[in-house]
């Protein structure tokens, strides 16, 4: 086992330094050229995707996050409508299906039951098709799926999800791409993001840079009993995930919130012994974003901000500044997940916690 770790303490610190080359080869012969995208689906895809009207996404866990990222993405680049549920809320509701629907699951294992449940109750005429984003090529979700994109991540042993999922949000952000391009999306538009994603290996190294800086950080962690995190538009669920990730495996509540909501509730919770972790890329919410965090600070709240180097957020008592590469708007979504998982795992490491087999939860959790 020790072999398998190499210079790694554990698989998950392991599997969060992998996610480059993981990410590399997810993309490996799939983004060469705008026409040529679809191909990653399978031979179904042409067909289908030309049916497709709207996008229903089912998923579970750290997957179900993905799904949230790639619902952002699906209407803001593509303008397609797009659901995201859990699968075990999805499954035990009646729920309209409109014409034209892609049924998508998003899987690691793919024999999640709630996911796999969810798939097979799938009947309406109205779904045109099955696409399962899944990181399992014999597993039962991509046996069952007529349209299937594999994420290139390699075996993750860890519990708590980490490349899988940036792997799934590399493989949904083609989907975007490929589904969008049927309806009009301009090749000029879509070589850009393409032009993206070819710097998004390098770009999470870049990241991962900050590990040092993180780990003596997580420090301010591992006495306090809740956390908060912020994010504003697609940066909302990389904090619902970087919340997840505190929880599983430092067993530290933790929260996130887009940080609009703040003053409708949180906001009540804010003191010296909450810190509150914002994720700030340099996008347009960004000045949005600055005054949600001063309304932090007034209160007391000792901030950490993960920042892109050209948003001007500066340190000051209280508030601790992370320094990102400069990100594409599209792709920061994957490169901001990064820090959040080192923060997670180093608060773990102090903490004593099996940071590999979490206490209560496993891998994949394939009964009800
Ligand atoms: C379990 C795991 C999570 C995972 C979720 C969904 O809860 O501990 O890490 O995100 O299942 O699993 P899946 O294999 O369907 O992605």
């Amino acid at each position: 086992e020790d072999a398998e770790k190499g210079e790694y303490r554990h698989y998950m610190q392991k599997e969060i330094f992998e996610q480059p080359a993981a990410i590399q080869k997810t993309l490996e012969e799939r983004i060469d050229s705008p026409e040529t995208l679809i191909n990653a689906f399978g031979e179904k895809a042409p067909a289908i995707f030309d049916q497709v009207k709207t996008v229903q996404i089912v998923a579970c866990g750290t997957s179900y996050h993905a799904g949230m990222v790639a619902r952002y993405w699906l209407e803001d680049i593509a303008g397609i409508p797009c659901q995201v549920e859990v699968a075990s809320e999805f499954r035990y509701r009646n729920h309209v299906v409109p014409e034209g629907t892609l049924f998508v699951t998003i899987s690691q294992s793919g024999e999640t039951a709630d996911t796999l449940a969810a798939l097979r109750d799938t009947a309406s005429p109205n779904y045109v098709g099955r696409l399962a984003i899944c990181n399992v090529d014999s597993s039962s979700l991509v046996r069952e799926s007529e349209l299937v994109f594999l994420t290139k991540a390699g075996p993750e042993i860890g519990v708590a999800s980490t490349k899988a999922f940036t792997t799934q949000l590399t493989g949904l952000l083609i989907l975007v791409l490929a589904l969008g391009r049927r309806k009009g999306l301009a090749d000029s538009e879509i070589e850009k993001v393409l032009a993206e994603l070819r710097q998004l290996p390098n770009l999470i190294e870049q990241a991962s840079a900050l590990d040092k800086p993180i780990e003596s950080l997580s420090e301010a962690f591992v006495e306090k009993h809740h956390t908060l995190f912020l994010g504003r538009g697609v940066q909302y669920p990389v904090a619902l995930e970087g919340a997840l990730k505190l929880k599983e495996i430092s067993y530290i509540h933790a929260e996130a919130y887009p940080a609009g909501e703040l003053k409708h509730g949180p906001l009540a919770l804010v003191d010296s012994e909450m810190p509150v972790v914002a994720v700030a890329p340099n996008d347009e919410l960004l000045e949005k974003l600055k005054s949600n965090l001063q309304e932090v600070r007034a209160r007391g709240g000792e901030l950490f901000v993960f920042a892109d180097k050209n948003a001007h957020v500066k340190e000051s008592e209280g508030v601790r500044v992370l320094n990102m590469p400069a990100v594409p708007e599209t792709i920061a979504p994957i490169v901001y997940t990064v820090p959040l998982q080192l923060l997670s795992y180093h608060v773990a490491v102090l903490r004593g916690t099996d940071v590999d087999q979490p206490r209560n939860l496993a891998k994949s959790v394939t009964v009800e």
